[in-house]
């Protein structure tokens, strides 16, 4: 038996594995419970008592070599085949070709090409505060302490001392602008506004408006005209037309409403402009002379004209979308249209 021991034990120390699998053979081979020192140590019942000490020592031995070199030789192939696992990274190979760009929300492609019609004729951009006090949302604007735009239904308050509100209107920027700045002023403010009413396909409790406002020595009704039709042709094609119908908004006088021939049926009549023709898209007018005093600008030497729309709307008209809503679900099948 030591013989076959001492064979082993040589055969152990010799052994040098060509490859993993190899190595796993040979534990088999060696260690397993109907290995080689497996069946030794069954043998070694059977040995007489004046041998079994050093028989017992030389069997101890030969399993702990052999664990040893198993051991060894495992560890030295995970590591080699972790380093080729990393080396076979390729660093070169294009991104993974299902990733794609994410597309611009429609609301966002619409504001920046307002942004851009204006820009070419020297407005430049000022955004205003969401969270506006009662003086810029509403008192500066000439809208009386009892009027109906500040009851609880149409207007978020929050509850802050001095209270505030969030903004029902973009005009609110136009009171910061004129309290900051001198004439000439030149000015588009886009931005989000909110308002309580129910959620439905035509209304939303927030939505987005650009506020315009142009002032200047003599600023008239004409120049209001005409930087209107400008961006009406931009905006929906230099075919479209535009008509002014007399308003009243708190802080214009006179006030007017634009609408553009319908993009749609060209005037011929469509259930869009409920058959008329034309398409309302924003309210404007001459800036009170009264809002004028309430920022600081000298009213007898400077005139302006103000304006403002929604852009929902304007996106609504541009790409034929019935449901506001779907601008605020993030509907990826509606979103991934826009690019
Ligand atoms: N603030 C008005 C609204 O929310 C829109 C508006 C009308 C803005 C006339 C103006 C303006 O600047 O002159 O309905």
């Amino acid at each position: 038996m030591l013989e076959r021991i001492n064979k082993l034990l040589s055969e152990v120390e010799a052994f040098a594995a060509q490859s993993k699998e190899e190595v796993e053979e040979y534990r088999i081979k060696w260690l397993s419970k109907k290995g080689e020192v497996s069946e030794l140590f069954d043998e070694f019942k059977t040995v007489s008592a004046d041998l079994k000490r050093e028989v017992g020592q030389k069997l101890n031995l030969l399993k702990n070599k052999a664990q040893e070199k198993i051991n060894e030789l495992k560890e030295k192939y995970e590591a080699q085949q972790e380093q080729g696992n990393k080396q076979s990274i390729d660093l070169t190979l294009p991104a993974f070709p299902t990733l794609q760009n994410g597309t611009r929300h429609p609301l966002t492609l619409v504001k920046n090409q307002i942004i851009d019609i204006f820009s070419r004729i020297g407005f430049t951009v000022s955004e205003g505060k969401e969270i506006e006090d009662d003086w810029h949302n509403f008192t500066a604007l000439n809208t009386p302490e009892n009027h109906p735009a500040r009851d609880m239904q149409d207007t978020f308050y929050v509850n802050l001392n001095p209270e505030m509100v969030l903004r029902t209107q973009t005009s609110s920027a136009q009171v910061h602008i004129m309290e900051r700045q001198k004439p000439p002023i030149r000015v588009i403010s886009p931005g989000r506004v909110y308002r309580n009413e129910a959620i439905s396909a035509r209304a939303h409790c927030q939505f987005h408006q650009v506020e315009g406002l142009y002032i200047d020595e003599k600023v008239s009704f004409a120049d209001l005209k005409q930087t209107l039709l400008y961006f009406a042709k931009e905006m929906f094609g230099a075919d479209t037309n535009i008509r002014l119908r007399p308003s009243y908004f708190p802080f214009t006088e006179p006030s007017a409403e634009m609408d553009i021939s319908c993009t749609i049926c060209k005037g011929a009549g469509c259930n869009v402009c409920k058959h008329t023709g034309w398409v309302e898209i924003l309210g404007c007018g001459m800036v009170d002379p009264q809002v004028l005093i309430n920022c600081g600008i000298d009213k007898k030497k400077y005139r302006g004209f103000a304006f403002g729309m929604g852009i929902e709307r304007i996106t609504m008209l541009k790409y034929e979308i019935k449901d506001l809503r779907l601008f605020f679900e993030n509907d990826k099948r509606f979103l991934e249209q826009f690019s």
